[in-house]
């Protein structure tokens, strides 16, 4: 996973897998990625062996179950189930071991009405049906509560492009108008059997789109005193703190609060990319530790504005999270006044160090089928190979723990410290 090439050609394979029905078709995408192309002077090794083993009859057998085992696995680990039938007994393990859960029907970009409506009557579905089952629940301390009062035990997540076939930043009133009609009666439901609502955040260009559709549906007179309502900002946008007042702003208009989860953002390669592509400045910050800092100045916004907003922070990295607890300490915040979220299947080891510490922690639950699972899965693998996620640095390259919980920025305080000496050094040079 160090080399890019062998990463991207990989990603390709995975990409198209779920689609691919026969062994054949199989095998042939996967000599195609793997091979070298007449064009390309240096492949990568790896590749080279692979595709050369997969010419010979006994390795392919081997080879091509082997794929096909890793990429359920992956799957096994990052969702939940393909349904709610197969997903409830294990969010339901989750809670008995005092983590709560947020569900998400694995599901975006859909190209068509109908993908769109089905969308909506599942969620509508999985609202209905747990919401009436949760009342059977026993409560789980600490999840279940926070200092302004209970949470609900049913927590669900919609990604607006599975709600609307035709988004189109550039038609924003015609987008907002349908994705309203389409989020009303799910947010009726919701509110009328005690389920929260949360707004996940996907790429740059429906952020603004999404903001609004939230802005204008939790100030309508309906929804305007529930406050189990929430919305996703992302630190790795420029635009971040900005974004963090506005809410605040927002929040102390309706009176009522609701809930940020604050992530760093998944989407860092596609927009980064995507504005290479059309020589536009990124909407992203190109470096990690800017997300890093940023994440840790909206937190120390959003935690100061509480009670008005309650935070929800949505990290693996210990850093991050360690900041917000200090930070909430100084601020003398309950320690129930803000929660942490994971995802599902990558919370390992932390998820014990923060119920030890008493804390609500809710883990991001996505399901459903893998084909239309797949986009978060790649998201999920990007993550976890990236050379700078911080998960790859704690689990695989075992970075001691100091380093890892360096201030995001540390290395310009090194660089000026490493630039005055040299200056100072110099001047003493010239008087001797
Ligand atoms: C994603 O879908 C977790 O919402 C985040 O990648």
């Amino acid at each position: 996973m160090k080399d890019p090439l062998v990463k991207t050609q990989l990603f390709r394979f995975v990409d198209v897998l779920p689609v691919l029905v026969t062994d054949r078709q199989k095998l042939q995408h996967l000599l195609e990625y793997l091979s070298r192309p007449p064009s390309v002077e240096s492949w990568p090794g790896l590749l080279s062996l692979v595709s050369g083993l997969l010419r010979l009859p006994l390795f392919r057998q081997l080879l091509m179950r082997l794929s096909d085992r890793q990429v359920r696995q992956m799957g096994n680990l990052f969702i939940v189930g393909r349904n709610a039938t197969e997903a409830l007994p294990k969010v339901l393990d989750l809670r008995s071991s005092g983590v709560g859960f947020t569900l998400d029907i694995l599901g975006e970009a859909v190209v068509s009405d109908e993908e769109s409506h089905h969308y909506q009557s599942q969620y509508e579905d999985l609202i209905d049906q747990l919401g009436n089952e949760s009342l059977n629940w026993t409560e789980v301390q600490p999840v279940d509560f926070s200092d302004l009062g209970p949470v609900p035990k049913v927590n669900v997540s919609l990604k607006l492009s599975a709600f609307d076939a035709l988004l189109d930043p550039m038609a924003t009133d015609s987008s907002v108008e349908r994705l309203k009609a389409r989020l009303i009666p799910v947010l009726r439901l919701a509110m009328q059997r005690g389920v929260f609502i949360n707004f996940d955040m996907e790429q740059f260009s429906l952020n603004s789109l999404t903001r609004k559709v939230f802005r204008q549906l939790i100030l309508m007179p309906e929804f305007k005193s529930y406050r189990h309502f929430g919305i996703v900002c992302q630190a790795y946008l420029r635009s971040a703190e900005e974004e963090v007042r506005e809410w605040i702003q927002l929040a102390t208009e309706r009176g009522t609060p609701f809930t940020i989860r604050l992530v760093k953002g998944a989407y860092w390669d596609y927009e980064t990319i995507i504005a290479e592509q059309n020589d536009w400045e990124s909407p992203v910050f190109s470096e990690k530790w800017e997300s890093d800092q940023a994440f840790e100045s909206c937190a120390r916004l959003l935690l100061g504005s509480y009670p008005k907003i309650e935070m929800a922070a949505g990290s693996h990295n210990v850093r991050s999270l360690s900041y917000c607890l200090a930070l909430a300490e100084e601020l003398k915040l309950p320690r129930n006044s803000f929660e942490i979220q994971m995802l599902y299947g990558m919370s390992g080891s932390f998820k014990d160090a923060i119920l030890r510490r008493k804390l609500r922690l809710r883990e991001y639950c996505p399901l459903g089928e893998m084909l239309p699972g797949l986009s978060y899965l790649v998201r999920r693998l990007l993550e976890n190979t990236a050379n700078d996620s911080f998960l790859r640095q704690s689990f695989m390259d075992r970075k001691a723990m100091e380093l890892l919980l360096r201030r995001p920025g540390w290395h310009l305080e090194r660089q000026k410290e490493e630039k005055k000496k040299e200056r100072k050094n110099g001047k003493d040079l010239k008087s001797l």
